[in-house]
């Protein structure tokens, strides 16, 4: 034992040494072994990577053999992993160690953030594990254990957070097993500190360290903020129907939400029925005044049921109106009608407004 360790150091790898994992990639820890593995491992648990890094190391067992394979070979040994671009990447970074390293991989974390595919983790994880430089390699394990050993209240998303991780860790790396140590914290993180409320805290080798388990606030740690809040739109869809039953429909913008496909009109916000009459004069494109524009009557207002459809970061928030127009004998109609049936058949209209969709069909008694 070296004096001048911190004892949190030591009783982490005694704790590694005795309870790390047994993985394929830890028996011959080469630079390459080290490289396709932390790369596998993005995204994709250990259980599921071993299997994939036992045939990829066969059939391509080093730099030289990934530079080399067609591409429907590295492909292939990826196949059903996932995110392709690693595997793209991978080959294209072995390329570049063929030519610009001498097929050696560069040693520091410094030249292999350079090579395609290789971020800030990941070049840590090789530069440590691979080639012994003190770097930690901060992935969600290591931030969630440093979280509840300081009580971090930091938003642990932030790179402010991570910085602070990075120079707490760096603390305590010890010089002759900075990869050890990394994959330690890692080991903790994935096995003891586990996340969403289920810490083993009485197997952790760092329990009496732990500001959080002092206080028994371990599962406030690490703080993540709640996700963003969708932003509402309050939308009034507008069902126009003409007097021979056709339909109004206006095709979205080639671009954003729901890009090209065919929409009822809709009016921004909460329509009364009295509101409706004046944006169904915008949407014919009816002069200012409350009357329509000329040759267009409308001949009747039904309430439609309301409607919410959540996307990704939006919600439409829906209420809706049929409305019966008279059209112009004569000149330019604006909006594309359309039968029921040709709706049914031909037009592709968002899932967002089925509600709307389904109340036509109904009304017109359009069966599949
Ligand atoms: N997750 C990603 N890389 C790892 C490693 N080297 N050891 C344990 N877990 C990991």
């Amino acid at each position: 034992m070296s004096l001048n360790r911190d004892i949190k150091t030591e009783m982490l790898l005694a704790w590694y040494d005795r309870n790390g994992r047994t993985l394929p990639w830890r028996s011959d820890p080469t630079p390459y072994h080290v490289w396709l593995s932390e790369i596998m491992l993005q995204q994709t648990r250990v259980e599921a990577v071993k299997e994939y890094y036992r045939r990829f190391t066969e059939a391509l067992p080093d730099v030289r053999a990934l530079a080399q394979a067609p591409e429907e070979q590295y492909m292939k040994l990826w196949e059903g992993l996932g995110y392709y671009s690693r595997v793209r990447n991978l080959h294209k970074a072995a390329v570049q160690i063929m030519e610009d390293h001498g097929g050696q991989m560069p040693p520091t974390k410094k030249e292999l953030l350079a090579l395609s595919g290789i971020g800030d983790y990941t070049s840590s994880a090789i530069a440590s594990i691979a080639f012994g430089e003190r770097t930690p390699a901060i992935d969600g394990n290591l931030l969630r254990v440093y979280a509840r050993m300081m009580k971090e209240e930091e938003n642990i998303k932030t790179g402010t957070a991570k910085k602070k991780a990075e120079a707490w860790f760096l603390k305590f790396m010890p010089e002759d097993r900075p990869g050890d140590f990394n994959q330690a914290v890692m080991d903790l993180g994935a096995t003891v500190c586990l996340p969403n409320g289920a810490p083993e805290c009485g197997r952790c080798p760092w329990k009496e360290f732990c500001r959080a388990h002092a206080d028994g606030t371990e599962l406030r740690y690490p703080v993540i903020p709640p996700k963003k809040e969708r932003r509402k739109e309050e939308k009034t869809i507008l069902v126009l129907i003409d007097e021979t039953g056709r339909i109004a429909l206006r095709k979205r913008p080639e671009k954003g939400l729901l890009a090209g496909l065919w929409e009822y009109p809709a009016a921004e916000g909460k329509k009364s029925s009295k509101e409706v009459l004046s944006a169904v004069r915008e949407l014919l494109g009816g002069a200012a005044g409350n009357s329509l524009p000329s040759g267009f009557d409308v001949l009747d207002l039904e309430f439609l049921p309301k409607a919410k459809h959540i996307f990704s970061h939006i919600e439409w928030h829906m209420t809706g109106f049929a409305v019966w127009v008279r059209k112009p004998a004569a000149g330019e109609v604006p909006l594309q009608w359309v039968t029921p049936q040709e709706l049914s058949e031909t037009y592709a209209v968002p899932t967002a407004l089925v509600k709307y969709t389904e109340w036509i069909r109904d009304r017109f008694k359009i069966t599949e």
